[in-house]
C-alpha cells in the first residue's frame, strides 16, 4: 500500500506542470553543511532555479564568502514574474550572477539580498519598497526559455564547477546524463526510485553517481494552494502555506563526503532459513540492508534503500534485479521466491571477503 501510494505520487510528478515544487531552506543546509571543503573557488551553478523563489540561490547568495565562492549562476526556466509559484507563463527566462569585481568585493553585494526577509520576496509585492527590483538584484533576461538543455543554459553550464539544485523530476534521467556528459560535479534532489531508472543506475554502478548524506526522513515541499495533491498524508498546511511530500526523496551526487567512506556495521551471520536464495537467479535475498550477513561472500539481493549506507571499498554493485533477469532470460520480471516476486532488488557482493 505504503509503495502504491508512493508511486502514485511519482506518477503526479511526471504530469502535467508537477515538478513546481520547491526545496526548503533547512533541507538544502542539513545537506550542504557536508561539502563545505568542495566550494572554494568554485563556480557554482544552480540552473533549474528562479533566484526570487529558490532557496538554492537563496544559500549560496548568504553563504558565498563563508564558502569562498568564486561565482554563483541562477537560471530559471520561463519564469519572470516576481511571485512565489510561477507556472512558467513566460517563455523568456531570467539569471544572475554573482562574483567579484577587480577589486575582489562582490558583484551585486549579496548583503542586498541578505536584508530583505525571505518572507518579502515569496509575497513578491511589486508595490512593496523593501522588494528588490529585478536590476538592483542584477537580474538579466536571457534569449530563450532557461530550459536546461539549450545551448544558452549549456554555456552557463560549460563555465561551472558544481551544480546544485533540486531538477524537475520529470526530467530527471536527460537532466543527470546531461551533468555526466559535460563532467560536472554535482548535488541534486531526486527521487529514490530514480535510482532504478536504467540511465540512472548505469552510473551508480560504475561509481560516477552516489547518494548524498541526508536521504532519511520525510521532505516537504512548498507548493502552491491548488497543487494537486491526491494523498492527504502527502499535505501539510503551515502559516498558511501548503508543502507536499513525494515520499522517499534523496540527495544524488558525485562530490566525495565522508559517509561513503563508513563500513556499514554487519552483525548478523547467514543461514539458510532467513536467508533464502530466488527461484530465479543465484542470489541470496536480504529484505532489510541492517541485516547483510557478515559472512556471505556470494551474491546477495538488497533494497534500492542500500545505495544510502553504500561504501564502495566495502560492496560491489553487480546489477539490477530486472535487467538482469532480462539478459539471463530475455523477459521482464523482477526476482521470486516461491513464485513471489519481490519489491526492486540491488545485487551487491562483499568484497572484503
Ligand atoms: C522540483 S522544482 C524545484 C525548484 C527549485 N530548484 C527548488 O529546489 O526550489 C523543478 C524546477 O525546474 C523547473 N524546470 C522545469 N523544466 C525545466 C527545464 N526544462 N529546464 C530548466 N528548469 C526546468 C521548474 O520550473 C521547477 O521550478
Amino acid at each position: 500500500m505504503e509503495a502504491k501510494s508512493k508511486n502514485t505520487n511519482l506518477h503526479s510528478a511526471k504530469t502535467g506542470k508537477k515538478d513546481e515544487f520547491y526545496t526548503q531552506l533547512t533541507d538544502i543546509e542539513r545537506e550542504l553543511k557536508h561539502y563545505r571543503h568542495h566550494f572554494k573557488d568554485k563556480v557554482v551553478y544552480c540552473n533549474c532555479d528562479d533566484p526570487r523563489i529558490s532557496n538554492f540561490f537563496h544559500f549560496f547568495s548568504y553563504n558565498f564568502e563563508f564558502l569562498g565562492l568564486k561565482k554563483l549562476i541562477t537560471t530559471c526556466y520561463k519564469n519572470q514574474n516576481a511571485d512565489l509559484f510561477s507556472e512558467n507563463k513566460s517563455e523568456q527566462a531570467i539569471c544572475i550572477e554573482y562574483k567579484r569585481d577587480a577589486e575582489g568585493k562582490l558583484m551585486p553585494y549579496p548583503e542586498y539580498m541578505k536584508s530583505i526577509s525571505q518572507e518579502a520576496l515569496y509575497k513578491g509585492d511589486k508595490d512593496n519598497p523593501n522588494i528588490p527590483n529585478p536590476e538592483d538584484i542584477g537580474i538579466k533576461k536571457l534569449e530563450k526559455d532557461g530550459d536546461f538543455r539549450s545551448q544558452e543554459s549549456i554555456e552557463l553550464l560549460k563555465q561551472a564547477d558544481i551544480v546544485v539544485t533540486n531538477p524537475p523530476f520529470s526530467l530527471f534521467r536527460e537532466y543527470v546524463t546531461q551533468l555526466i556528459e559535460y563532467d560536472k560535479k554535482f548535488l541534486i534532489v531526486g527521487h529514490q526510485n530514480a535510482i532504478t531508472y536504467k540511465e540512472v543506475f548505469k552510473f551508480i554502478k560504475e561509481n560516477k553517481i552516489w547518494l548524498g548524506v541526508d536521504n532519511g526522513g520525510t521532505k516537504w515541499f512548498r507548493v502552491q494552494d491548488h497543487y494537486d495533491i491526491a494523498t492527504e498524508t502527502r499535505k501539510k498546511v503551515e502559516n498558511g502555506q501548503q508543502y507536499f511530500s513525494m515520499g522517499s526523496v534523496v540527495w544524488f551526487t558525485n562530490l566525495l563526503h565522508k559517509k561513503r567512506h563508513e563500513d556499514l556495521i554487519l552483525y548478523k551471520t547467514y543461514n539458510l532459513e532467513e536467508y533464502p536464495t530466488y527461484d530465479n537467479y543465484d542470489a541470496i535475498n536480504v529484505d532489510k540492508v541492517t541485516d547483510i550477513p557478515m559472512d556471505y561472500a556470494g551474491f546477495m539481493g538488497v533494497p534500492i534503500t542500500f545505495l544510502d549506507k553504500f561504501n564502495p571499498e566495502q560492496f560491489e554493485i553487480i546489477g539490477m534485479d530486472r535487467p538482469l533477469i532480462k539478459k539471463m532470460t530475455g523477459k521482464v520480471s523482477r526476482f521470486r521466491i516461491n513464485g513471489k516476486e519481490l519489491y526492486a532488488r540491488i545485487i551487491i557482493k562483499n568484497k572484503k571477503l
